[in-house]
């Protein structure tokens, strides 16, 4: 009889979750579902994935220095104890973690600085101490999912502005009557689109509405400004902005985030960021092979001056074979190929070619819109100017193929005379005859008079 009862409760909690399974297959059928691949490292710019070795064009340890021996030997060193133990204001904050918040002070010529467990926690912590019921946030429609995690979490009342849009923000700050605390946020190197916020705009509005204006460098720190601090750095308005977001993940080669600006900021911070007085401090050893990477950093700025100029000349190349690189000015490369199916369908080839260039598509991806698919391209320092040549060959091949299959409107390749392939099978002749019609009609800016229209592929 107790096992009767046992067996009915479990189907009762089994069809309970029926919906996932429903919800599942769904996204499975929009191309959209993800699952989780081992990425073995292999070195600054190398992977392997399913066995193969790869060149890695996903990561953003954009200056190599997650696989520098120094930093990799500072996560090592001159621990007695592994793990946290504590959170911050209970014992959890060790020399490490004060060295880092000094150093990560410096660097940013800030009063004071605050290590979080990550980049996320940092946005969230930041955002939901700052501001709250009665209050107003402006964010850039296209922010990180942290920072709207951030908002919402906030219970402030969040006003989204189009991505990039000064003007559209100064008429919406404008119009409102506003009695609490206001606060502009942004990312300043968007992760997705490679694109930079109109900062010195952003700080002209804070500063005539009083309002506070935090901006997050996560994809910035280590590659703009004279001294790697940013893109607020590289427009000389860091005086104007008053909470700075970074994280230890990307440039720096470890993981964490922070947040840098006035002691008093800090000091607020710690009495009052949910995420930071909540959770067990970040491991020690990631604070100390971030204080090395900084320390390399600090030495070698030259290093993100680097990788902007190798960036520029594969964006260069990239837009010589005419793809869509939206409006990137950065490091961050996406291939714009308007749907999942082929983002993935192109991250695929890539991938046979021996190169990994991770599919971005919605919904994990916060920002990328259901008809904005991308093939992101991260370029890391490490990857050098072969490494760049090799992949800008074979994507002068798949543009080719691009262009043809599947249901976007090309949009890239328009000049260039060129030979059509069609990527289906060859007993789906009527399909491919089909696809290259519609994209006939659709696509004017193609020159048809200069293509070369081949046969189908087996
Ligand atoms: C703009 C931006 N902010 C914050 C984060 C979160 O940083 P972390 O990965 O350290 O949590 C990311 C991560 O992708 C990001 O792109």
């Amino acid at each position: 009889m107790a096992g009767s009862l046992v067996s009915s409760t479990n189907v009762q909690a089994r069809s309970a979750l029926d919906w996932i399974d429903e919800a599942l297959v769904e996204l499975d059928a929009a191309q959209l579902l993800r699952r989780l691949r081992i990425n073995e490292r292999l070195g600054p710019v190398r992977c392997r994935i399913d066995g193969r070795e790869l060149i890695d064009f996903g990561s953003n340890d954009y200056l190599g220095l997650a696989a520098e021996p120094r930093v990799i030997e500072a996560a090592g060193a001159n621990h007695a104890h592994w793990g946290s133990a504590a959170s911050p204001l209970v014992g959890g904050h060790t020399p490490s973690h004060e060295r880092l918040a000094r150093k990560l002070a410096e660097f940013e010529g800030t009063e004071a600085a605050l290590v979080f467990a990550s980049g996320y926690a940092a946005n969230v912590g930041a955002i939901t101490s700052l501001v709250g019921k009665g209050d107003v946030i402006y964010s850039d429609e296209l922010n990180h999912a942290s920072i709207i995690d951030g908002c919402r979490l906030s219970r402030a009342a969040i006003r989204p502005y189009p991505h990039g849009n000064a003007t559209a923000l100064a008429e919406l700050m404008a119009d409102d009557s506003v009695t609490g605390r206001r606060l502009i946020v942004t990312d300043s190197l968007f992760s997705m689109d490679g694109d930079a916020a109109p900062l010195v705009e952003l700080a002209e509005l804070a500063d005539k509405h009083g309002a506070m204006l935090m901006v997050d460098e996560a994809h910035a720190t280590g590659v703009f400004g004279r001294t790697g601090r940013g893109l607020c750095e590289e427009l000389a308005i860091e005086d104007r902005v008053h909470i700075r977001v970074g994280t230890l993940s990307k440039a720096l080669g470890s993981v964490g985030g922070f947040v840098s600006g006035r002691r008093s900021l800090i000091d607020w911070l710690i009495n009052r960021a949910r995420p930071y007085v909540f959770s067990t401090a970040h491991p020690a050893a990631a604070c100390e092979a971030a204080e090395e990477a900084l320390s390399i950093l600090m030495a070698q700025p030259e290093r993100g001056h680097e990788l902007q100029a190798r960036a520029a000349k594969l964006r260069e190349k990239l837009y010589s074979q005419g793809w869509n690189l939206g409006p990137s000015s950065s490091q961050v490369i996406p291939l714009i190929v308007g749907g999942a199916e082929t983002a993935l369908e192109l991250s695929q080839a890539l991938f046979q070619q021996g190169f990994f260039v991770p599919a971005i598509r919605p919904p994990s991806e916060n920002t990328v819109m259901a008809d904005h698919s991308h093939d992101l391209v991260v370029l890391t320092t490490a990857s050098n100017e072969g490494d760049a040549k090799l992949i800008t060959e074979v994507l002068e091949e798949e543009g080719i193929h691009a262009t043809v299959d599947g249901e976007f409107a090309s949009g890239f390749l328009a000049d260039a005379p060129m030979t059509v392939r069609v990527l289906v099978q060859k007993d789906d002749e009527a399909k491919a005859k089909e696809t290259l019609q519609r994209i006939r009609d659709e696509d004017d800016r193609i020159d048809w008079s200069k293509v070369d229209v081949g046969e189908p592929e087996d």
